[in-house]
């Protein structure tokens, strides 16, 4: 984190902690619309709107080490492979053969010398050069030149690739500046990768990813769990430019309800460099607008990413990185911590599809967000800015109130 904030983070802490309500020039907020989450029309446009021009999280580059190793990101709406070429750099291509529009892999993750379709073979290099067509003398003038894989933006911050569908979308680094200016020392780190889950969440993508976007849930679906450890009053939360917004959430001490980071931060799972020394006295985490949070802690990175396959229903996945252990076994304070974490997850999880259910139902008419639910507001905001509003029936729209709290 930079110096200012962690200079006035104390300030912060204390602030939220001593407030008796929301700052005055805080607003009311209008209800959330329900039918943001259920209307099919509303989830197109962010699809074309938002999630095909945004960067998009696939891994770390310590995934794809080796010349020829790549990972694919299997989406509904853009089926992408990246891969290392022979001289290293990272590419990323559409996952489709420009023959018939086959996948040139099936595989999530592999290594290959080329990218070979599964229908009828043509070939293409680990720079996209279409290089062989099985009975090429039967194409009437094809032009191998204009047959290469469509490439598709990739682009790193520190060893992680994010994707981008839009050829003219400002630069990663660019986008993310805010966060960039606050993590940069973290996200250069040295990782590997750990483990990885997923879910198949039967509730529309935004509902999965509000979860992760304030804490005020901490004290009832964790209360025998995380719940304890946080102090969730004075979690200081910050909204930026881009839709990006960042939140750090105070630990107590152990007697306290603490006892949990004696599993989070055990002792053989390595720790990156913590040169405010803040992260062991709080918990930081980002959302990398639009479907990335990482409420990660010193000893990795734990990356969330909310995947819309439909309407109501996503994946989520959850990727963990780690400090290098060297050679031999993972170290067994991992075991625990992962443990810990599939624990925390499934607390989540559970409430997710009885709430699209009710948003469904228009049981409860629409959602009043509080002060401390304010990165859930930020959030709608910007998908508005960025689909348009007029691109969004009146009665759906979400006004950019509280733009004055914006931080760069
Ligand atoms: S679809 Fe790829 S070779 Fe035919
Ligand atoms: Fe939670």
């Amino acid at each position: 984190v930079d110096q200012r904030f962690a200079d006035d983070l104390d300030e912060r802490l204390a602030y939220e902690g001593e407030r008796t309500g929301p700052p005055t020039d805080f607003p009311e907020l209008p209800d959330i619309p329900l039918g943001r989450y259920t209307d099919p029309h509303f989830y197109e446009a962010e699809i074309s709107g938002v999630f095909k021009k945004s960067w998009l999280f696939v891994g770390h580059a310590s995934e794809i080490a080796d010349e020829g190793s790549f990972l694919t990101v299997d989406l509904p709406f853009a089926p992408v492979v990246v891969v290392r070429d022979q001289e290293g750099t990272i590419r990323a291509f559409l996952n489709a053969c420009r023959h018939r529009g086959a996948p040139v892999t099936r595989d999530s993750q592999g290594v290959a010398k080329h990218l070979v379709c599964q229908f009828h073979s043509w070939s293409y290099d680990l720079t996209g050069k279409l290089v062989g067509v099985p009975d090429s003398r039967d194409f009437v003038n094809l032009k191998p030149s204009e047959r290469g894989l469509a490439p598709v933006r990739c682009e790193l911050w520190g060893g992680f690739v994010f994707i981008n569908l839009d050829p003219s979308a400002r630069p990663l680094l660019e986008d993310i500046s805010s966060l960039h200016d606050r993590y940069a020392g973290l996200m250069t780190s040295d990782f590997i990768p750990v483990a990885k889950r997923s879910w198949d969440v039967k509730s529309n993508w935004k509902i999965v990813t509000e979860a992760f976007l304030e804490v005020y849930h901490l004290r009832t679906v964790h209360k025998n769990s995380g719940g304890p450890m946080a102090d969730t009053r004075r979690a200081v939360m910050q909204i930026h430019p881009n839709g990006h917004s960042s939140m750090f959430l105070p630990y107590r001490a152990a007697g306290s309800g603490g006892e949990l980071l004696d599993v989070f931060f055990a002792p053989d799972v390595g720790q990156y460099p913590d040169p405010h020394g803040i992260y062991r006295t709080a918990n930081p985490s980002f959302l990398l607008y639009p479907n990335l949070v990482t409420p990660t802690d010193i000893t990795g990175f734990f990356i969330l990413v909310f995947w819309p396959l439909e309407v109501g229903r996503t994946r989520l996945d959850m990727h963990w990185y780690g400090m290098p252990w060297g050679d031999g076994p993972r170290p067994q304070g991992w075991d625990l911590k992962l443990a810990a974490w599939d624990m925390l997850m499934n607390e989540d999880v559970v409430n997710l599809e009885p709430i699209q259910r009710s948003v469904t139902a228009a049981a409860h008419g629409g959602i009043p967000l509080n002060y401390q639910e304010r990165r859930i507001w930020q959030f709608h905001a910007e998908l508005d800015k960025q689909i348009g509003p007029n691109r969004i029936p009146e009665d759906l729209r979400i006004p950019d109130l509280l733009a004055n709290l914006i931080e760069k």
